[in-house]
């Protein structure tokens, strides 16, 4: 297939140094005795129930949390899945246990609920490695590309879009608009914009952000693990690098990826993805045995060791902090008026282009 694939500048190194720093310094939460733990479950249960708050869960973070969401009636899902549900759910107030964006989007589709997070500053390389200046500036250099933004950017970066996808999405919607004739900008992960890419065939001028979580799989130690497993399947999150989603029998979402291994004849399956999804891949596929992909091990050069260190910051002791008081605003997000109506459109879009396939 013709490649046409053309590459926009690459971000300052200054940028990914500042990135790769605020991962390594990510806050980490203290462990919990198993007393400790139950106590604290016990008094979010309560909390929950006294400020009509719903929690909304990513699949990457801890398992204790993700059980709680569960047992309190509250979603655990991917991105796609946690946008859509806060607007269909009667509770006034919001909890996104995740990544700051997931929260934005949140408060995007749903101005007058209250949207928290235990963690603000719970990020995401990708959002971090497209500011909206620079992003804005290459996106007016090319008036006849349609704008498509990954859901893991800003209220800002989205606001300058026509489309918003996630993972789950994003080859239909290409697909779509490729189909239009259309000719796109797709940020910020340039793994998964080369894919679509490949998927598609459309004509995309690619963004160079990378997941400082996804970026790390290592396709030599892949493919060592693949002779040891001769039967072994490989699924990867296309987020990650070229390489690895060449030698995935199933690229997808994190609920993709889940499905991907429920109904996998495979007995053991490769997985390329933050271990995070561990928890609900052993539930749907109970007695499969899961591998993570290797990354570049405990040591300076890895970031994240396959787990988002911005994931990872949301514990029980900050979800029960932030629930406990009714005025704290420092949790709370806050998106101005005309940035949240402009960013509204092209994830409505994307919303109802998803519902129209049966997707959400
Ligand atoms: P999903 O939409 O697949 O859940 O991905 C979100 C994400 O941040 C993956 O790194
Ligand atoms: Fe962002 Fe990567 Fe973390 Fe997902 S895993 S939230 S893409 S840094």
């Amino acid at each position: 297939m013709k490649s046409f694939m053309g590459k926009a500048s690459a971000i300052p190194l200054e940028l990914v140094d500042e990135i790769r720093s605020k991962a390594l310094h990510a806050a980490k939460p203290r462990s919990l005795t198993p007393k400790q733990r139950d106590s604290l479950i016990e008094k979010i249960k309560i909390l929950l129930k006294k400020r009509n708050a719903v929690l909304i869960t990513h699949y990457y973070v801890d398992e204790q949390l993700q059980i709680l969401t569960d047992a309190t009636g509250g979603y655990v899902g991917d991105s796609l899945g946690m946008a859509d549900y806060g607007n269909c759910h009667p509770a006034t107030t919001l909890v996104v246990v995740g990544v700051r964006f997931m929260g934005e989007s949140a408060k995007i589709l749903n101005p007058e609920k209250r949207v928290i997070m235990p963690d603000l500053a719970a990020e995401c390389s990708l959002d971090l490695s497209c500011p909206i200046e620079s992003f804005s500036a290459f996106c007016d250099q090319h008036p006849d590309r349609t704008v498509m933004v990954y859901a893991n950017t800003s209220a800002e970066v989205k606001a300058r879009s026509d489309w918003v996808v996630t993972s789950s999405n994003v080859v239909d919607i290409v697909a779509h608009l490729h189909a239009r004739g259309e000719k796109i900008i797709f940020a910020p992960d340039r793994h998964l914009g080369n894919y679509v890419q490949k998927q598609t065939g459309t004509d995309i001028l690619n963004w160079q952000g990378i997941c400082v979580v996804h970026d790390e799989f290592k396709a030599n130690a892949l493919r060592q693990l693949m002779q040891e497993h001769p039967d072994a399947e490989v699924i990867a999150h296309p987020e990650s690098p070229t390489e690895v989603l060449d030698m995935a029998s199933a690229v997808g979402s994190t609920s993709q990826l889940i499905n991907a291994a429920k109904v996998s004849t495979a007995k053991t399956l490769i997985v390329a993805t933050d271990f995070g999804l561990f928890h609900k891949m052993h539930e749907a596929a109970p007695g499969k045995k899961l591998i993570a992909v290797p990354t570049g091990g405990d040591s300076a050069s890895c970031v994240s060791c396959g787990h988002c260190p911005w994931m990872a910051m949301n514990s029980l002791d900050n979800l029960a902090a932030v629930l406990e008081d009714e005025h704290d605003v420092s949790h709370e997000i806050d998106i101005d008026e005309s940035i949240r109506k402009k960013a509204l459109k092209p994830i409505e879009r994307m919303l109802e282009f998803s519902r129209s396939q049966g997707k959400v």
